[in-house]
């Protein structure tokens, strides 16, 4: 269905949140918006990632939660059905991303060249992931692809910090930022949530 592009309206920074425990998954999202975050994207990457998102999606509704790490049609219709309300991908095929384009929420797939960006405009989506961002070329990169592609957005992810962020949000082709560097796991499975409000709080305010 939609682009994303409102999606990277939400906050500065799109958490990239993974989590094992299932029982972890309410108190991290209410973590991230105590610290002024309104956004997850929650990874399929545990067995229990559905259970998890399902739970958020319920219970904390003043944010938005995504799935993440999207690789097959089955997993965004499985992601779609347990409530996420956006989906994002690291990458794409064409079934992929036609699959996700029947779907009823707004899709964010990840792209890591030019040609890629093309392939995705032609589905008639401006608002993409940039992945791996870091490795893929970094700030640089974005912006000499908004040369020939200025209508294109994006939210660059992977290898991204609180440090790094700015160089990122400074470009006129990118809204938001995405990184796991808000949830260290070692904190969630501490259960250390003001840790991650604090993390949230400085995050959010890369948007003022
Ligand atoms: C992702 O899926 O977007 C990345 O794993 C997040 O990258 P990071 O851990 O380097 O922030």
């Amino acid at each position: 269905m939609a682009d994303a592009t409102s999606v990277l309206h939400v906050s500065p920074v799109i958490p990239v949140v993974t989590i094992d425990d299932p029982q972890h998954a309410v108190p991290v999202a209410r973590a991230l918006a105590d610290g002024g975050i309104r956004i997850i994207e929650l990874t399929l990457r545990t067995d229990s990632a559905l259970t998890s998102l399902k739970l958020i999606a319920n219970e904390v509704p003043d944010i938005l939660v995504g799935a993440g790490t999207i690789l097959t049609p089955v997993q965004a219709d499985a992601a779609v059905a347990a409530g996420a309300q956006f989906l994002v991908s690291p990458g794409v095929t064409p079934a992929l991303l036609g699959h996700m384009l029947s779907l009823d929420v707004p899709v964010l797939p990840g792209v890591a060249t030019v040609g890629e960006v093309m392939a995705v405009l032609e589905s008639g989506l401006e608002a993409m992931k940039f992945f791996p961002a870091g490795p893929a070329g970094g700030p640089a990169y974005l912006a000499a692809i908004g040369a020939p592609i200025p209508h294109v957005q994006f939210c660059p992810t992977g290898g991204i910090s609180l440090a790094t962020a700015p160089d990122y949000l400074r470009l006129p082709n990118v809204q938001c930022v995405g990184g796991s560097w808000l949830t260290p796991r070692a904190a969630v499975d501490a259960g250390d949530w003001h840790q991650i409000t604090e993390l949230a709080r400085q995050a959010a305010g890369l948007g003022v």
